[in-house]
């Protein structure tokens, strides 16, 4: 599988939000990871479209992936697409038909995501197994940035990978220099960090040291 390394924008310094877009698509990173978050679904705010169409202009050949924490992702979907995003990646928790919602994000040509929290049992993803280009588990409790990362939630990748050889898997939520190997191990190839990307002098250096630690490690 193809190991990507995604920095999550909710960590950058939003004075300088286009400055900061460049510095991750220059850091050698894969894609930009954009969280969107209603209070509904989750105890905060983030940003809206505005920003992926931001990403869009300032960096048009860095990948859009675009995390939808929202209770109702349904009512949005034309608008992110419109705006820049690549993949759209909506709760299993949120409150809507998700293999409709699937096939529409697919309609809009976008790539396909169910994401799980914490507490989400890994059966709940298996009815929609085909019907997704990617899963994401979660491995904080979403709503902030710079949270421990929660081990447990691994046995749900090894889970994932040992059904589905050839899907994406990402993980999310307070992934570093020790807890992105643990999770390659458990099966995942795609690895969001945001605090700890961000915090970096050298955003280079910092991508390229986490690509090598989970060098042989990705199936
Ligand atoms: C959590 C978000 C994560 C978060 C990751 O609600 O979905 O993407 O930005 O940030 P770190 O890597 O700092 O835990
Ligand atoms: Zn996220």
């Amino acid at each position: 599988m193809k190991i990507e390394i995604l920095p999550s924008l909710l960590a950058a310094d939003f004075g300088r939000l286009a400055d900061e877009i460049i510095r991750a698509e220059v850091s050698g990173a894969d894609a930009l990871h954009l969280d969107i978050m209603d209070p509904h679904f989750v105890p905060n705010l983030s940003f809206g479209p505005d920003v992926v169409a931001l990403s869009k202009k300032v960096a048009p050949n860095f990948y859009r992936n675009v995390h939808l924490m929202m209770s109702r992702p349904d009512l949005y979907l034309e608008k992110f697409a419109a705006a820049g995003a690549q993949t759209l990646q909506i709760h299993i928790e949120a409150d809507c038909d998700l293999h409709t919602e699937l096939r529409r994000i697919q309609a809009l040509g976008v790539k396909r995501a169910l994401v799980l929290n914490p507490e989400t049992p890994a059966e709940r993803l298996l009815p929609y197994l085909d019907e997704v280009d990617e899963i994401l588990v979660m491995t904080v409790h979403p709503g902030y940035g710079g949270q421990k990362f929660i081990e447990e939630c691994l046995s749900k990748v090894s889970l994932f990978r040992k059904l589905r050889p050839d899907l994406d898997i990402m993980i999310d939520g307070g992934g570093n220099s020790e807890t992105i190997p643990l999770s390659a191990k458990a099966g995942a190839n795609q690895f969001v960090a945001g605090s700890y990307l961000f915090s970096q002098t050298d955003m280079r250096k910092a991508v390229e040291d986490l690509r090598k630690s989970v060098k042989g490690l990705v199936q």
